[in-house]
């Protein structure tokens, strides 16, 4: 047993920590317990979306009707499975809340980390991704797909927040050294792009961003969280009373703020800017804001910490029209990895551990029929100390991807554990599930193939 395995998450590599809660803990997710959805999906429902950054934020925005905007990605490199489905089932569902969808197929990635050309990229993302996002359900009147090579946006933004980091950062967050390959430096900050771009003027605008993706991405969000709050000319903190709204001088912001190049501070240009400060906020309906300019604070004593997305939505918006990029930090949610059909890491490059949406349906029996089995050793002790769902492949498979009824889950996790259910019994009503759920997808494949190119407009 490993007693002390430090927790990791790397998005290229092949093993994953899978403590959920000491993932939380180490990284500072949000739990999503607690949080209430008004229609959640069965990935909500059932723990397997389980942690967020700054949901909140999207869910405000939704309920007093304002915009907000959902990014993710595909990296172009293999067949599509199973496992991928889940971060369309979330796009899906943030859409149907009324969300706008922009999904980035990272061919820059892909080719820098797993020599995929671009043309071979761009065949791959359309006729194996885009082709079953259509399928799942996703809308092409509201979702937008891009190719990272052909949005030279995504690449400048990359490009200019590199200069918000540095080597030592990106190794305390990634685990690089100097052998590292550059490709993997760059295409975290592409990645940066990506996410931070819908919320352009040209894109779209600023609203909240939520990026929903696999646990694996998440040092991605972190660096892009900190890089978009690096560039932040005003940065809101709590205070001891209230909020504090501090002023952060940069090289490029200086001479707008009012400090020239001598270090010498034009008291006239700094007292405007506060004066801009005081009545953004003040337009949010606060009357009680404390201004100190010599400081560079403003505080407003009287707001919580449930305003700090109001202010700081009006100070973005502020820092925009005083010619800043006004970035906000994007949101996320994370599901977690599900188990590989024989009970290890899913992952294309290894067929038998993964069905894929294009498996036919005797391929896909012999995988289930195959895979590990939560159940005891004979069916007497089986009926005696009963199996274990958790562990159970067959049932796994339902609870995430291919049975809705939650009672009737239930239902079988019990009879699982109580023994009534045997794990050949489980296989077969998986394979009766997941007969139906890809021959479904099948056929909706060849409904929606003629919607493919919308996607790409
Ligand atoms: N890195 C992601 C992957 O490995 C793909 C990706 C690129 C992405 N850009 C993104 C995911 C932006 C979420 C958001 O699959």
């Amino acid at each position: 047993m490993i007693m002390d395995e430090e927790v990791s998450i790397d998005p290229w590599g092949s093993s994953q920590s899978t403590d959920y809660s000491k993932i939380i803990e180490k990284f500072g997710l949000s739990r999503m317990d607690g949080v209430f959805l008004d229609s959640p999906s069965k990935l909500h429902r059932r723990g397997v979306v389980f942690a967020h950054r700054d949901l909140d934020l999207v869910l405000n925005a939704k309920k007093s009707g304002d915009p907000f905007g959902v990014l993710t990605g595909l990296m172009p490199s293999g067949k599509m499975h199973l496992g991928h489905s889940m971060v369309i089932d979330q796009a899906t569902w943030f859409q149907q809340q009324g969300g706008d969808v922009t999904i980035a197929v990272a061919d820059l990635e892909s080719t820098a980390t797993r020599g995929i050309s671009l043309a071979e990229g761009r065949k791959i993302a359309t006729e194996e991704y885009i082709a079953n996002y259509a399928a799942l359900g996703l809308d092409p009147n509201k979702t937008t797909v891009y190719f990272q090579s052909e949005r030279s946006i995504v690449q400048k933004l990359g490009f200019q927040l590199g200069k918000r980091t540095n080597l030592t950062e990106l190794e305390a967050i990634y685990g690089f050294d100097g052998s590292t390959n550059l490709a993997h430096v760059q295409a975290p900050l592409v990645q940066a792009g990506d996410i931070l771009h819908p919320q352009l003027e040209d894109f779209g605008g600023l609203r909240p961003i939520v990026v929903p993706v696999g646990i694996d991405q998440d040092p991605h969000l972190r660096l892009t969280r900190g890089l978009a709050s690096k560039t932040n000319w005003f940065n809101v903190s709590d205070a001891k009373i209230g909020l504090q709204v501090g002023v952060s001088i940069q090289e490029d912001n200086a001479s707008v703020m009012g400090v020239e190049t001598s270090g010498r501070v034009n008291k006239e240009r700094q007292k405007e800017v506060f004066s801009n400060i005081v009545e953004a906020i003040r337009q949010l309906g606060y009357s009680d804001i404390i201004s100190n300019p010599k400081h560079g604070t403003v505080n407003v004593p009287s707001a919580t910490s449930k305003d700090k997305g109001a202010i700081r939505m009006a100070l973005l918006s502020l820092e925009r029209s005083m010619g800043g990029m006004g970035l906000l930090a994007p949101s996320s949610t994370y599901h977690r990895f599900a188990v590989g059909m024989t009970g290890d890491k899913m992952s294309s490059s290894k067929p038998k551990t993964t069905l894929f949406l294009s498996d036919d349906i005797t391929t896909a029996a012999k995988k289930i029929k195959k895979s590990f089995s939560g159940g005891q050793s004979t069916i007497e002790e089986h009926r005696r100390h009963g199996g274990d769902p958790d562990k159970d492949v067959a049932y796994q498979y339902m609870m995430y991807f291919f049975e809705e009824d939650d009672s009737f889950l239930e239902e079988i996790n019990q009879g699982y554990r109580a023994g009534k259910i045997l794990a050949g019994e489980m296989k077969q009503m998986c394979i009766e599930r997941a007969t139906e759920w890809l021959s479904n997808l099948s056929q909706k494949r060849d409904e929606t193939a003629h919607l493919v190119d919308q996607f790409f407009e």
